[in-house]
């Protein structure tokens, strides 16, 4: 469902980037100007946003010792989706209020096609299927070296999640997974360089939101 098809008429902007790349903040920042400004909107992330989608999100995230293969990695983070899109995304949109989304099926191309080897038509069926088609609007990439948001990740002090576990090999193609996409759709995605400083950063994200959306 593009923009035209679902009727709706309120932006859907979607963040996504590797571990540390800051896009949380650079959402919760955005979320203080629009609010400033009277710009209704609602901010959520991927896994999580129901109640359901946030069961998902614990059970996906958290370390065990059981293997967990790469296939039912795929479709727990669809399950979330499925529920996510239509419980909250659409219902927002229909109403007119803008929604910040805090990762979304590039997420999926990126971790479970690109870095985990799924099969990425596979994923991209999948992707739409859950999404009932939905596809955001404008999609801002924070990309910057795994290397370095390795280092911030361990700089939060807090217990690493399944997928912060892994290798940086495996995030060096999460990364690759991510730029090949904007690459492909760069209508859609627009790479911001989030090694930058914070406030520099947030100038290119208030820059594209401003030209997009008059924000
Ligand atoms: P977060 O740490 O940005 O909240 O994201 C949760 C983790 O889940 C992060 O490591 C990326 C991963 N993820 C996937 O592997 N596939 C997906 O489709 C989504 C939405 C997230």
């Amino acid at each position: 469902m593009t923009r035209a098809q679902t009727g709706h008429t309120a932006p859907f902007v979607t963040f996504e980037g590797i571990e540390g790349s800051g896009k949380t903040t650079q959402i919760r920042r955005l979320s203080a100007h629009l609010a400033a400004k009277g710009v209704l909107h609602l901010v959520t992330r991927e896994p999580g946003g129901t109640p359901l989608s946030d069961e998902i999100r614990a059970l996906v995230l958290v370390p065990r010792e059981e293997t967990v293969f790469p296939e039912t990695e795929l479709l727990l983070y669809e399950a979330a989706r499925a529920q996510h899109v239509r419980g909250l995304i659409l219902p927002s949109l229909l109403s007119g209020r803008a929604v910040l989304c805090d990762r979304f099926c590039d997420a999926t191309t990126a971790y479970q096609a690109h870095a985990r080897g799924l099969d990425a038509s596979l994923v991209e069926r999948l992707n739409r299927f859950a999404a009932g088609g939905l596809v955001p609007g404008l999609t801002l990439l924070f990309d910057l070296p795994p290397e370095e948001g390795f280092a911030r990740v361990k700089g939060r002090g807090v217990t690493k999640d399944r997928l912060e576990r892994e290798s940086l090999g495996f995030h060096r193609a999460v990364r690759e997974g991510y730029l090949r996409l904007a690459v492909r759709e760069p209508g859609r995605v627009v790479r911001i360089d989030a090694a930058a400083p914070e406030e520099e950063v947030f100038g290119s994200v208030l820059r594209t939101v401003a030209q997009r959306f008059g924000w």
